[in-house]
């Protein structure tokens, strides 16, 4: 397969995903509730540096279940901006979300259409191993975010645990979460600092700052 190919295999493998995604990744199957990770949510926004008027780039959203916190975080005067390339995933989020101050994009993140230096943030949550040019991604989201805006990339995983579960699914099956030493050197060779990282079982969380 070429990697063009792989890049239509993952995009079509998550649009058809779309639909129940919500349900496999999210919902505790004992109460039914949409709250299996509250507490890596909670854990999550605690560490996030995100303040009330804050504009940020949501790469990779899915439907969306950051949604809710993100609006939390910066209030209706800041703004979100939920950016995936599968637009069924797209097409569902904007179903479920519908306040004002949220901006949907079909795109691929190492074309963020967004303008240069607009965001105070950019999240990639549970997406960063599938983005097929890494560098170019993070390249990317450094010309989106103002100087000393920050990104973060996260899971509810440790990075062997993610690399280990997309092994056993073919359409994502060569998608990498690099280890601790290349993240640090993709990040500080397109001009972030890294602030914060963590890597432990159930939880990954690098928070990078774009050097003024
Ligand atoms: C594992 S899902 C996670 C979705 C969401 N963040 C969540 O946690 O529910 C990965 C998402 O990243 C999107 N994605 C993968 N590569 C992408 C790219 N290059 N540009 C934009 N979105 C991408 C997929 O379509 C998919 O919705």
């Amino acid at each position: 397969m070429t990697g063009a190919e792989m890049d239509e295999a993952r995009k079509a493998y998550f649009n058809d995903s779309a639909e129940k995604w919500i349900d496999l990744w999210y919902r505790d199957p004992e109460t039914g509730r949409q709250d299996r990770h509250a507490k890596d949510f909670e854990r999550l926004f605690a560490l996030m540096p995100l303040k009330t008027g804050d504009s940020v780039l949501d790469a990779g959203c899915g439907t969306g279940v950051l949604v809710p916190y993100l609006l939390d975080a910066v209030g209706a005067s800041g703004t979100i901006c939920e950016l995936d390339f599968a637009p069924r995933m797209i097409e569902i989020n904007r179903r479920l979300h519908p306040a004002a101050n949220i901006r949907f994009l079909v795109a691929d993140v190492e074309q963020t259409p967004l303008a240069c230096a607009s965001c105070d943030a950019a999240v990639c949550f549970s997406c960063f191993p599938h983005f097929s040019d890494k560098g170019r991604a993070v390249e990317t989201l450094a010309g989106i975010l103002k100087p000393q805006g920050i990104l973060i990339v996260a899971h509810f995983a440790s990075s062997r645990g993610i690399n280990a579960r997309h092994k056993t699914c073919a359409a994502v099956r060569h998608d990498h979460l690099p280890d601790e030493g290349a993240m640090r050197k993709m990040m500080e060779t397109r001009g972030f600092a890294i602030e914060a990282f963590i890597d432990e079982e159930g939880f990954y969380y690098l928070q990078a700052r774009k050097k003024a």
